[in-house]
């Protein structure tokens, strides 16, 4: 395995979520019911495993290490930035879901940003995709791909945590608001 490899592991499963996001976005939108408690576990798993996770790995080693080659600089800035405004979206499923879990009806602001979030993980991933296969072919040597691969796994409770969070997206999936 290489480090490419693992982020692009991760976004298959950010893949799921983001399907996850459209389908309960317009669920919401025509008025179906879904549990608070499947609206929170969409929340977290964006905020655990998309934000701490997934976007860490990419901003803390892969995207440095790239640009150490002086390489590919304005896409990895325009995906700082793309990060950046996931992370404020985010936040605001989370706000109007707090809005709505108090009794204030916040449904539409809910489902209006999780489709936000579902357009953005859907543009962001096709464009990292592509990155992931310049920066593989063109730029990271054998040994960084091996030396980030390794530190991607060294820490134990992270890998557990994604783990539990496929869990959860195995979850997301069975449920039959997003079955039908
Ligand atoms: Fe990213
Ligand atoms: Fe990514």
């Amino acid at each position: 395995m290489s480090a490419t490899d693992e982020l692009r592991a991760d976004h298959i499963q950010v893949r799921r979520l983001e399907k996850i996001v459209f389908k309960c976005a317009e669920e919401l939108k025509n008025g179906e019911d879904i549990p608070f408690s499947d609206l929170t576990k969409i929340t977290i798993v964006i905020s655990e495993f998309v934000d701490t996770i997934h976007h860490s790995r990419e901003e803390d080693s892969y995207f440095p290490c790239v640009a150490s080659h002086d390489s590919l600089k304005d896409e990895i800035h325009k995906f700082l930035v793309e990060h950046e405004f996931g992370r404020n979206v985010a936040k605001k499923i989370h706000h109007h879901l707090k809005r709505w879990k108090a009794g204030e009806d916040a449904r539409e602001s809910v489902s209006r940003y999780l489709k936000t979030y579902a357009v953005f993980l859907n543009d962001h991933l096709n464009k990292e995709n592509k990155f992931f296969d310049d920066a593989e072919e063109k730029v990271l040597s054998e040994q960084e791909e091996i030396d980030m691969y390794e530190q991607y796994r060294s820490i134990f409770a992270v890998v557990k945590k994604v783990e539990d969070m496929i869990k959860e997206i195995d979850y997301l999936e069975s449920c039959p608001w997003y079955q039908k």
